[in-house]
C-alpha cells in the first residue's frame, strides 16, 4: 500500500485511519519519500493551538524551488512545466520546459538578489497571468524572499494597503494586462499606490502590453534587460521548514485584510500530495488550474503542487468568455488537458450559452474535473459532468481555504463515489468537527453545524502577518482547541460533508472571498452617505451578490439618486476593486439595530433575498419602523 497515491476506496479509508492514528509517521513517511531535505526535522510536529503555535518538520532544511525544479532536471529537463495559453488565441502558445524555468527563475533570482533583496524580505507581485508571475513567486522562494501576490484585478488603495501591511521594499509589476478584448494599466495603478508607500525602492516592471508608461527614474526599471544580463544559476538558499514562504492576503469580515502566512516545508509536503492524489495526477497529464495567481488556488494548484510533482501545469492569461464562450473547451482540446479545475461561477455562466461552444470541441482527453471557491448548485454539477465530463469524468468538488493552503476536503476520483453538491470526504490527515453553537461536537451522522478542525496538519498558515492575536481571535478562540473555518456544514448519512456557506460576515461572490466591512468603509467614505450595510443574496451566476443599504446625510438628500448609485460604486471599485462593486442599492431612512447598536444584518438579508415572510421578532429592535419602510420599498 502507498501512503502517497490512493487508488480505491477501501485504501483510502486505510490510508485515512492511519493517518488520524497516527499523524506524524504518517507525514513523516511522505515527507521522506517523495522529497528533497538538505537537513532531516528534529521533530515532526509541535503544536498546541491555545497559543496556537504549530510546526511541521522543524529543524529540517530544504528549498521548495530545489523540490519542484532542479530536481526534475534530470528525468523531465526538457518536459513542459509551463504551458502559457496567452489571451489572445491568435498568439502563439509557449511551453516552458523544466530547463528554461529553472534558468528564468535563477536568472531572476540574481536580478532581485541584485537588487538588495535577502532572505526574509517581503516582495509584492502584481502581474497578471504572465509566465513572469510564476516565475517571480519561484525567484523569491529560490532566495528566500517571502513574496505576496496581490491579484491583478485590485485596486491601487488595496495594493498600498498590503505593500505597507507587509513592509515589502519590492513591488513587481508589467506594464499592463490584457483581459479578454480589454487592456488595464497596471502600472499606472502602482504609480498611483506607491504614492502611499515609501518603503518601495524597486519596482521591476515586465513588458507585456507594450503601452506607454512612465517610469520613474531611480525606482522603476524594465525586467527583460535586466534577466538578459543576468547569469542563470543561482544556488538555492536553504531555508528551515518553518521559515515563511509567502504571505497572501485574504477578507476577513471585519478590519483590514489578513496576511495569511504560510511556510515552507509543511506547505510543500501537504500540497504536493493532495495535488497527485485529488487530480490523480500521472506523468503524462495535462494539468489546468483556470484560477489566478493571485488567489490560494493558484499558488497551490498551478504553482507548487504541480510543479513539485514535475507536472506540465497550463497558465491561462484571459478569460472564458474571449474571443467566444468555447475558450476554456478550445484549449483543453488544443493542448489535450487531462485535469481541469475551475470555480462554479465559471460553469454557471458558461452552462448560460449555447451548447455548441462546448461540442465543437473534442474533450475526450478529459479524465477529472475539479471545482473550488464556492459551493456548486446541483444544476451546475451536472451539466459540468454531463457536457463537459460526458460523464465520464469523476468531479472533485474540493473544499479549502486560503487559511488551510491545500484541499480538505475532497473526493479522490476513482475512488470516493461523488454526489453532487458535497465536498465528500476530509483527505487523509484531515479531521473534521462539527460544533454547535455552544462549543461542543456533534458526533454522529445526518447532523449540521460550524466546521472546525481538530489536529493540525502541514499546510495550514501559521499566523497573520504582524498581528499573532488576530489570528488566534479569529480563528481558535470560537472553539476551544479547535480551528474554526468560518463555514456552516452538514454530514449526511455515510459521512459525506456539505459545505452550506460562511456562517460569518465575508461573502462569497463569483468564488470571491469579501468582508462587508471594508466595503461599507468604503461606501461610508462618500461625502453623502451617513451610514451603510452591506449583505449577500443569491445570484444565478455569481453565487451570491451584494446588496448595499445606504443611509444618506441630510445634505446628500437631495442628490441625484443614480448619480449616488454610480459613485458609490466608483468608491468601492477604488478602494477594493471592481469585483466589489454593488448589484444593488438602495436608500433607506435608517438601519434596523439591535438596542445595543448593532446592525440586524440578518433582516437585512431576507429583505435583500426578497423572503420577508419570517423576519422574526423584530420588536425588540431599537427601531422596528425602519423594516417595514424598507420592505415597503423592495415589494
Ligand atoms: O466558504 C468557503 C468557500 O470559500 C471560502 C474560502 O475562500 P478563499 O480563502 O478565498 O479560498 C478559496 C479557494 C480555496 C471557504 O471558507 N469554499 C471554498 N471551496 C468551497 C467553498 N464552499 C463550498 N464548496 C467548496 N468546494
Amino acid at each position: 500500500m502507498s501512503n502517497y497515491h490512493i487508488k480505491h476506496l477501501e485504501e483510502y479509508y486505510q490510508v485515512y485511519r492511519k493517518s488520524v492514528r497516527h499523524p506524524e509517521n504518517f507525514w513523516e513517511e511522505i515527507a521522506e519519500e517523495h522529497f528533497v531535505w538538505r537537513k532531516k526535522w528534529n521533530s515532526v510536529l509541535e503544536w498546541d493551538f491555545s497559543k496556537p503555535e504549530v510546526k511541521w518538520f522543524n529543524g529540517a532544511q530544504l528549498n521548495i524551488t530545489e523540490n519542484c525544479i532542479d530536481r526534475h532536471l534530470h528525468i523531465r529537463g526538457h518536459k513542459t512545466a509551463i504551458l502559457f495559453e496567452p489571451n489572445n488565441p491568435g498568439e502563439e502558445a509557449r511551453h516552458i520546459t523544466y530547463k528554461e524555468l529553472h534558468e528564468q527563475v535563477c536568472k531572476m533570482a540574481n536580478v532581485l538578489s541584485e537588487k538588495g533583496i535577502k532572505k526574509g524580505d517581503r516582495v509584492i507581485i502584481y502581474l497578471p497571468m504572465i509566465p513572469e508571475l510564476a516565475i517571480s513567486l519561484l525567484a523569491c522562494a529560490r532566495i528566500g524572499a517571502v513574496h505576496s501576490v496581490v491579484f491583478a484585478g485590485f485596486s491601487s488603495t488595496a495594493l498600498s494597503t498590503r505593500v505597507n501591511d507587509c513592509g515589502a521594499k519590492m513591488v513587481i509589476t508589467s506594464d499592463g494586462s490584457f483581459r479578454g478584448a480589454k487592456t488595464i494599466d497596471l502600472k499606472g495603478i502602482v504609480d498611483e499606490a506607491l504614492k502611499e508607500c515609501p518603503e518601495v525602492k524597486t519596482v521591476l516592471v515586465a513588458k507585456r502590453i507594450h503601452s506607454d508608461i512612465s517610469m520613474k527614474a531611480g525606482r522603476d526599471e524594465w525586467l527583460a534587460p535586466l534577466m538578459d544580463a543576468a547569469y542563470g544559476d543561482y544556488p538555492p538558499e536553504i531555508m528551515e521548514a518553518e521559515d515563511p514562504l509567502f504571505v497572501l492576503y485574504t477578507s476577513g469580515s471585519t478590519g483590514k485584510p489578513k496576511g495569511m502566512l504560510h511556510t515552507t516545508g509543511g506547505y510543500m509536503v501537504y500540497t504536493a500530495y493532495t495535488f497527485k492524489n485529488v487530480f490523480q495526477y500521472r506523468e503524462d497529464d495535462v494539468y489546468w488550474c483556470t484560477a489566478d495567481i493571485g488567489w490560494i488556488t493558484g499558488h497551490s494548484y498551478i504553482v507548487y503542487g504541480p510543479l513539485a510533482n514535475g507536472a506540465t501545469t497550463v497558465m491561462f492569461e484571459g478569460v472564458p468568455s474571449y474571443p467566444d464562450f468555447g475558450r476554456f473547451w478550445e484549449i483543453v482540446d488544443k493542448h489535450k488537458v487531462t485535469q481541469f479545475y475551475t470555480a462554479p461561477t465559471a460553469i454557471r455562466a458558461l452552462a448560460k450559452e449555447n451548447l455548441d461552444f462546448v461540442t465543437t470541441y473534442d474533450l475526450s482527453s478529459l479524465k477529472v474535473l475539479g471545482t473550488v471557491g464556492e459551493p456548486i448548485n446541483e444544476e451546475a454539477w451536472h451539466w459540468y459532468n454531463d457536457h463537459v465530463g460526458e460523464k465520464k469524468c469523476p468531479i472533485v468538488d474540493t473544499w479549502w481555504q486560503t487559511e488551510t493552503g491545500g484541499i480538505l476536503i475532497s473526493p479522490i476520483p476513482f475512488s470516493t463515489p461523488t454526489k453532487p453538491t458535497y465536498a465528500t470526504l476530509p483527505l487523509p490527515g484531515v479531521q473534521p468537527a462539527l460544533m454547535d453553537e455552544n462549543g461542543q461536537e456533534i458526533t454522529g451522522n445526518q447532523v449540521d453545524g460550524r466546521l472546525c478542525i481538530k489536529f493540525p496538519w502541514p499546510s495550514m498558515a501559521r499566523t497573520i502577518w504582524g498581528d499573532h492575536k488576530r489570528y488566534k481571535d479569529t480563528y481558535f478562540t470560537a472553539f476551544k482547541n479547535m480551528y474554526f473555518t468560518g463555514d456552516g456544514a452538514l454530514r449526511d448519512e455515510v459521512g459525506y460533508y456539505r459545505i452550506t456557506g460562511r456562517v460569518d460576515d465575508v461573502i462569497i461572490v463569483s468564488g470571491h472571498n469579501l468582508g462587508t466591512a471594508p466595503i461599507e468603509d468604503a461606501i461610508n467614505e462618500h461625502p453623502a452617505v451617513a451610514e451603510s450595510a452591506v449583505v449577500g443574496f443569491p445570484h444565478d451566476i455569481k453565487g451570491n451578490a451584494l446588496y448595499g443599504y445606504v443611509m444618506l446625510k441630510e445634505t446628500g438628500e437631495s442628490r441625484d439618486r443614480d448619480n449616488l448609485k454610480k459613485e458609490i460604486n466608483q468608491m468601492i471599485t477604488e478602494h477594493i476593486g471592481p469585483i466589489a462593486k454593488l448589484n444593488k442599492i438602495q436608500f433607506v431612512n435608517g438601519l434596523p439595530k439591535t438596542r445595543s447598536g448593532k446592525i440586524m444584518r440578518r433582516i437585512l438579508r431576507k429583505i435583500a433575498s426578497k423572503d420577508t415572510s419570517n423576519l422574526g421578532d423584530t420588536s425588540t429592535l431599537l427601531n422596528p419602523e425602519v423594516v417595514s419602510e424598507i420592505i415597503k420599498e423592495v415589494l
